[in-house]
């Protein structure tokens, strides 16, 4: 084999390499099959057909993208044959070749987007070479758009699905059946909660810390016709007042240092849903008044603006206050209070339907367990009755951490014992009676900062973190903080 033959091999086998189109030629004219072959044959894989009848069936066989086709043929025209050809293969891009202007019928066939183009005999081979490749640009542009609606029409549908299931599964965390009791009193919540479910009346959750008012308030949104729509939560005491107002109500681009753009409130975000309105007794009087117009009016004003904006939005509150007490005192508004107090859902202390206890501690184990791969199985007689005797100030909240706490640490134990409880569940530290112990020689003032000094550290102790203890002291944590830093307390972590 001489060089130039290997080189000439070489080539070709790069060229058929980097030839990804077919191309198939229909003429009834041997020479015109081979000079169209010529002019096409480095750049695409050509096939070629003497007649309608062989091209259909070399598009059935191979993996065709474009056809030229002569226009006047014996048995099949050109015409014909490129409408049988988009039955066969609808993508591949249609040409015509023709010799005279037979031009009403080749008019026809271009305007129907039957042919892509036509080719008039005799050609430049440059122009021919051109006009396929034009074609074939569209041609992938066009196949490559339609790949990526398909794709796009399968990730939307399966964005679909997964938003059923979602929104299934949402419903499912926050329904009813995950508040568990069987007390009187929780049944009572429950026929109460069914009931304003099914309503758009304001409601007040009110009960002390981890009694589970949050719950609630999602239960009440996923059971009503509202759930559809969204449900957002703010802690009204987690932020000072002026970005309260503007997370609630939103505020126009300049309201204040710092709003570089508008940006829309809660309220806003909510419509047609629910606003959950946590901690709601910590409100001060301006942000009082602005609550009472929502409630009353369903209109919101904008930080900064000037017009009002109508909102269709559910409002459920909670507090842990005695908010009739803070009326009373002049802390709270007395309207804003019955507004917000259309239907209240009062959720007893732990302590007061100490019925609950029992299956509220094997809930939380098998969500425990579950949580941390482990397997125990059940309470020991004394352990049980050690938790359905305790106090539970931080309510159910408090049960569930002490219930984690003792999963954790079991070792291989595979009962809940006494043992395994922590010294304030066995009796044995900051039971109230040591806390309120007090020197009484000291001033009022005195003794109460020593009193809250106490309190606050066992709250620490028993919980280990600071938002746990405020909780548990029933305070907002930044008040806890305040109270630390007054009461020179170390912080501690
Ligand atoms: N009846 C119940 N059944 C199952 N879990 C409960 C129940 N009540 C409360 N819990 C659980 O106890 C924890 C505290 O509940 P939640 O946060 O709703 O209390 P809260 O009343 O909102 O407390 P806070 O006033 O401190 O905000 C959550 O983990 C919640 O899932
Ligand atoms: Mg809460």
């Amino acid at each position: 084999m001489s060089e130039s033959d290997a080189a000439g091999i070489e080539g070709a086998r790069a060229a058929s390499g980097d030839r990804p189109f077919g191309i198939l030629i229909v003429d009834d004219e041997p020479a015109i099959l081979e000079s169209l072959e010529m002019t096409l044959g480095a750049d695409y894989r050509v096939h070629t057909a003497g007649s309608g009848e062989a091209g259909l069936e070399i598009l059935l066989r191979e993996e065709i993208a474009l056809v030229i086709a002569d226009q006047v043929m014996p048995n099949m025209s050109g015409v014909e044959f490129l409408e049988k050809a988009i039955d066969v293969n609808p993508h591949a891009v249609r040409m015509m070749l023709t010799g005279y202007a037979d031009i009403g019928s080749l008019a026809r066939a271009i305007n129907e987007g039957r042919i892509y183009r036509y080719i008039s005999k005799p050609w430049e081979p440059d122009e021919v070479r051109l006009n396929v490749k034009r074609a074939l640009e569209a041609h992938a542009l066009a196949t490559e758009n339609v790949q990526l609606a398909a794709a796009l029409s399968d990730a939307n549908e399966r964005l679909r699905a997964e938003n059923v299931y979602l929104r299934r599964e949402v419903e499912r965390r926050y329904g009813f059946d995950q508040i568990l009791g069987e007390s009187p009193q929780m049944m009572r919540v429950f026929e109460v909660m069914e009931k304003v479910a099914q309503t758009d009346a304001t409601v007040l959750i009110t009960g002390e810390t981890g009694t589970g008012k949050d719950l609630v308030a999602r239960a009440i949104h996923y059971a009503g016709s509202r759930k559809g729509q969204r449900f957002v939560a703010q802690n009204c005491a987690a932020l000072p007042d002026t970005l309260l107002e503007s997370e609630l109500f939103g505020h126009k681009r300049g309201a204040f240092t710092g709003a570089h753009a508008d940006k829309k409130g809660l309220f806003e975000v909510a419509h047609r849903g629910t606003i959950f309105l946590d901690e709601v007794g910590e409100t001060q009087p301006g942000m009082q008044v602005r609550l009472l117009r929502v409630l009353q009016d369903g209109e919101i004003r904008l930080l900064g603006a000037s017009d009002t904006r109508t909102v269709d939005v559910r409002v459920i509150a909670a507090t842990n206050r005695d908010l009739k007490k803070d009326v009373e005192d002049d802390r709270f508004r007395e309207d804003l209070y019955y507004r917000l107090r259309v239907v209240e859902v009062h959720i007893p202390p732990l302590r007061e339907r100490r019925g609950d206890i029992p299956i509220l501690a094997h809930h939380f184990l098998d969500k425990s367990n579950e949580k941390m791969g482990r397997t125990l199985r059940g309470f020991t007689n004394a352990a049980m009755d050690a938790l359905c005797a305790h106090p539970w100030s931080g309510n159910v909240r408090e049960l569930e951490n002490e219930i984690e706490r003792c999963v954790a640490l079991a070792g291989d134990s595979d009962t809940v014992s006494v043992e395994m409880f922590s010294d304030e569940v066995r009796g044995k530290r900051g039971a109230p009676a040591e806390a309120t112990v007090v020197p009484a020689d000291l001033p009022l003032s005195e003794a109460v900062d020593a009193l809250k000094r106490r309190m606050i550290e066992a709250a620490i102790a028993a919980t280990g973190s600071k938002t746990q203890a405020a909780q548990k002291l029933g305070i907002p944590r930044q008040s806890l903080q305040k109270m630390m830093k007054r009461l020179e307390m170390s912080d501690g972590g």
